[in-house]
C-alpha cells in the first residue's frame, strides 16, 4: 500500500480520497499550518496533496524520500517550490478546472457590489438610517456600456468576460501568453497593460502569481487608472501592492476595490489595506474584502478533492498525470 499525505486544510476523515484511492494507498491528513509542521511527517509519503494553507518550500521537498507526485489541490501553485521538486524529479500537478465558475461569479459579484455601492451604503445606513434614498449611494455609474479590463484571459478571466458581456459591458484583455486566436473565440480584443489600465472602468486580475506578475498592480499602474475606476482581485494578493492600493483609495485616486486575496493570509492586521477596511469612516471607503473564498462552493471542494485524488492514483499506478505544471 502506498502512503498519501494531505498536508493541510482537510479535516479527517478523508472519505473522498480514501474512496478514490481504495486498495492503492492509505491516506493521512496532517493538518499542518506551517511548513515546519510537516517535518518528520512527510518523509515516507509516496504522494502529497497540498491545499492553500501552507507552502512546500525546498527544505521540506528535500526530505521527501520516495515521493512520486505532488498535487496542488487548487489552481495556483505558487506555494510549491517547483525548482526544488524538479531537482528531486518529483512532478507537480494542479487541479485547474474545478472552480472556474465560482471565481468568475465572485469577481463579477464584487464588481456589481462595488458599482451599486451595496456594501458602503449598508455600512453607513446601519449607523444612521438616513438618507434613505439615492443620496445614500450616489454616484452610481451605469454598468452597461462600461469597459471591463481583464488581466489574464485564461479560464477564469474568460469566464468573467462572458459574464460581463451578458451585462452588455465592453471587455478588453491583456494577456501576452494567450494562445493566438482565443481572443476571437472570446470576442475580447487584446491590448497592452497600459491601454487596459487607461481605458477600463473596472480592472479584474486573473493571472497566476509569477515573478512577472508580483507587484504588477502597484503605484504606477494604479496612477494610470481612471479616478472613477474599480479594481477587483480574485487571483493572488501579491499581484497588487496593497499599500499603494490603500493610499489610492484613501486619496480618491480610484473609486473602489474588491479583494479576495491578500499578500498574507490570514491578514496581517497592521497592513494599511486591512486597517483602511476596518476603519469606521464616514462615508465608508468603497472597499470589500472577502477571506479567499472565491473558489468556494461545496461542489467545487468536492471536485478538487476527487480530481486531486485521481491524479495521485494515476501516477501511483504508473500512468502519466493529466495536469502537470512542474
Ligand atoms: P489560467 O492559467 O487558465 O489563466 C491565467 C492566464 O494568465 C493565462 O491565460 C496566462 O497567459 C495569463 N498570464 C500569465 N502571465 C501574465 C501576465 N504577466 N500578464 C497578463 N496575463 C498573464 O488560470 P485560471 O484558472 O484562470 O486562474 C487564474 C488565477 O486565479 C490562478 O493562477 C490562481 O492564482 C487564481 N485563483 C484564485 C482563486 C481564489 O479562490 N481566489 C481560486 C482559483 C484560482
Amino acid at each position: 500500500m502506498f502512503h498519501v499525505a494531505v498536508t493541510d486544510y482537510l479535516q479527517p476523515p478523508a472519505t473522498i480520497e480514501e474512496r478514490e484511492l481504495a486498495g492503492l494507498a492509505r491516506v493521512e491528513c496532517l493538518l499542518a499550518h506551517r511548513a515546519e509542521d510537516l517535518l518528520d511527517k512527510v518523509e515516507g509519503a509516496d504522494a502529497l496533496i497540498v491545499f492553500h494553507e501552507i507552502s512546500l518550500p525546498r527544505p521540506v521537498i528535500a526530505r521527501l524520500r520516495h515521493c512520486r507526485i505532488i498535487v496542488r489541490g487548487g489552481v495556483g501553485y505558487d506555494n510549491v517550490d517547483l525548482a526544488a521538486a524538479r531537482e528531486r524529479g518529483i512532478p507537480v500537478c494542479n487541479v485547474p478546472d474545478y472552480g472556474v465558475d465560482e471565481v468568475a461569479d465572485h469577481a463579477v459579484g464584487l464588481m456589481l457590489a462595488l458599482n451599486r455601492g451595496w456594501v458602503r451604503v449598508e455600512r453607513s445606513l446601519r449607523r444612521s438610517l438616513t438618507p434613505w434614498d439615492k443620496r445614500a449611494v450616489e454616484p452610481v455609474p451605469r454598468l452597461a456600456g462600461q469597459t471591463l479590463g481583464i488581466i489574464g484571459l485564461g479560464r477564469i478571466g474568460a469566464a468573467t468576460a462572458r459574464r460581463a458581456q451578458a451585462f452588455r459591458m465592453k471587455v478588453l484583455a491583456c494577456d501576452p501568453y494567450l494562445r493566438p486566436g482565443l481572443e476571437k473565440v472570446f470576442d475580447v480584443p487584446l491590448v497592452d497593460l497600459d491601454t487596459l489600465l487607461r481605458e477600463s472602468d473596472v480592472v479584474s486580475i486573473h493571472t497566476p502569481l509569477t515573478d512577472e506578475t508580483r507587484g504588477l498592480v502597484g503605484a504606477a499602474a494604479l496612477s494610470r487608472m481612471k479616478p472613477s475606476a474599480l479594481l477587483v482581485n480574485t487571483a493572488r494578493g501579491a499581484i497588487v501592492d496593497t499599500d499603494a492600493l490603500a493610499a489610492a483609495l484613501q486619496q480618491g485616486r480610484i473609486a473602489g476595490a474588491g479583494i479576495d486575496v491578500l499578500p498574507t493570509e490570514p491578514p496581517d492586521p497592521s497592513q494599511a489595506l486591512v486597517q483602511l477596511w476596518r476603519a469606521e469612516l464616514n462615508p465608508p471607503v468603497n472597499l470589500i474584502i472577502t477571506p479567499h473564498t472565491a473558489f468556494y462552493s461545496e461542489a467545487a471542494v468536492e471536485e478538487i478533492r476527487v480530481k486531486a485524488a485521481r491524479e495521485v492514483a494515476r501516477v501511483l499506478r504508473g500512468e502519466p498525470p493529466k495536469n502537470r505544471v512542474g
